[in-house]
């Protein structure tokens, strides 16, 4: 099912999609290897961000109190850690119907074999052995995700490794569906009145190079089309979507293919070495009692042979070293280096400086948190803002979608 072909309509393309399952209370590993992620990219792309509840309820449908209590708390979790409501959409999955309706029309061309084969699916059912995923929604988790990227028509995604899997099926499900329902017999009204609207200027041109591409198979004219239609002031992205099939000859692209946007393996060590992790239980919450954070940094184990303070260490050996990478600056590390290797210190004056900067990170989130948790309505209305505007673009995506698979009768 893999595939190496470039997601053409995604060129150009500035939305940005990404959901986060609320299955408990965000740690540092998540603001390290994702929400930082979002925050930086919230400046330069149109990102909508969602609390993907259907998704836990593929595996959590059992315990329902887990996303009542999950649900709010994470969305504080991200504004806290400073995902921008002016700058960002936030939803919640369940606000926008519209995400079942096209995971079930995308059910239909979807082979089985392609869900069964998503390398997450026999993972989780053996690590999660005790819950029964034999399920028709586990099976579809995957096909909802597909749903959810598609829907917004995003050209990225912002995903770790294991999510990768899921963007690759996301990309089949669009190229068969706009395979089966892409051909529809106002195609050519559609792309005509798009290129007319272009202007006659850049209709003429557009025209122009499209035939170098299709009839001399002009590489440099398919680029330069591309990019004309990309500046294109007249039109809306849809009918750019659709020009961009017409000048490569693949019919009309109902949905456009989005790109894994991989992050940086940022991986956050946790209390004890491993990556921090729920199911470690070594982890530091986002919004972490201060006091806590600093016992549980002073509990640390270090390297074992530090027994006495004249002993001395290896930072190689020592978890509280792994924070000290993510955390401390150049100096600071030169000097729990030289400090270790020597007994110079002892290991709680080494971890001092490290419990410094995580308190400091930590009173900007609880500062901002401050206010969403004072006033829960304000973050009842970023969600009803947030799932308004992603309503106006599912209902635009699925305007297409009911017309192109015939589910809009006259
Ligand atoms: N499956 C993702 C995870 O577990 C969450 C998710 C659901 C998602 N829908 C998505 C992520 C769409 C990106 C895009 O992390
Ligand atoms: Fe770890 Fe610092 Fe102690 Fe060395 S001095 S063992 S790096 S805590």
């Amino acid at each position: 099912m893999s595939s190496n072909s470039q997601p053409s309509t995604a060129t150009g393309n500035r939305r940005v999609l990404s959901g986060m399952r609320p299955t408990g209370k965000l740690h540092l590993g998540h603001y390290h290897g994702v929400l930082r992620n979002w925050i930086r990219m919230q400046e330069d792309y149109e990102c909508f961000f969602f609390v993907a509840d259907w998704h836990a309820l593929t595996t959590h449908y059992d315990d329902r109190s887990v996303m009542n209590n999950h649900v709010w708390e994470m969305v504080i979790d991200w504004l806290a850690s400073g995902v921008d409501p002016e700058k960002s959409t936030m939803f919640i999955q369940s606000h926008v119907p519209e995400h079942a309706e096209l995971h079930l029309l995308l059910s239909m061309v979807t082979p089985l074999g392609w869900l069964e084969r998503v390398p997450s699916f026999k993972d989780q059912q053996e690590k999660l052995r005790e819950k029964d995923l034999a399920t028709y929604g586990f099976l579809g988790y995957p096909l909802l995700q597909s749903a959810d990227i598609l829907m917004y028509r995003a050209g990225h995604v912002p995903v770790g490794e294991d999510q990768v899997p899921h963007v690759e099926l996301t990309r089949e499900i669009a190229r068969r569906f706009n395979h089966f329902f892409g051909r529809s017999a106002e195609f050519d009204q559609q792309v005509m009145a798009s290129i007319k609207q272009m202007g006659k200027k850049a209709a003429k041109r557009f025209q122009g190079l499209r035939q170098g591409f299709t009839e001399q198979g002009d590489k440099e004219a398919l680029e330069t089309a591309r990019q004309l239609i990309l500046e294109q002031q007249n039109i809306n992205q849809s009918q750019k979507d659709l020009l961009l099939g017409y000048l490569e000859g693949r019919g009309v692209t109902l949905l456009p293919e989005p790109a894994a946007l991989l992050t940086e393996a940022a991986k956050m060590p946790g209390l004890d070495g491993q990556k921090m992790s729920k199911s470690y239980g070594n982890t530091i919450a986002l919004r972490d009692d201060p006091a806590r954070v600093e016992q549980a940094v002073k509990v640390m184990p270090t390297d074992p042979a530090r027994v006495r303070l004249t002993d001395p260490g290896d930072p190689a050996k020592c978890p509280v070293w792994q924070l000290h990478e993510v955390y401390s600056d150049d100096d600071t590390r030169l000097w729990v280096d030289k400090g270790c290797r020597n007994a110079e210190f002892g290991c709680l004056e080494c971890k001092k400086p490290l419990i410094k900067k995580l308190l400091e990170e930590q009173e900007v989130i609880h500062e901002r948190a401050k206010a969403y948790v004072k006033n829960p309505e304000r973050v009842r209305e970023v969600i009803a803002e947030g799932d308004k505007k992603a309503r106006l673009v599912a209902s635009e995506t699925m305007q297409i979608v009911r017309e192109s698979v015939g589910t809009i009768y006259q």
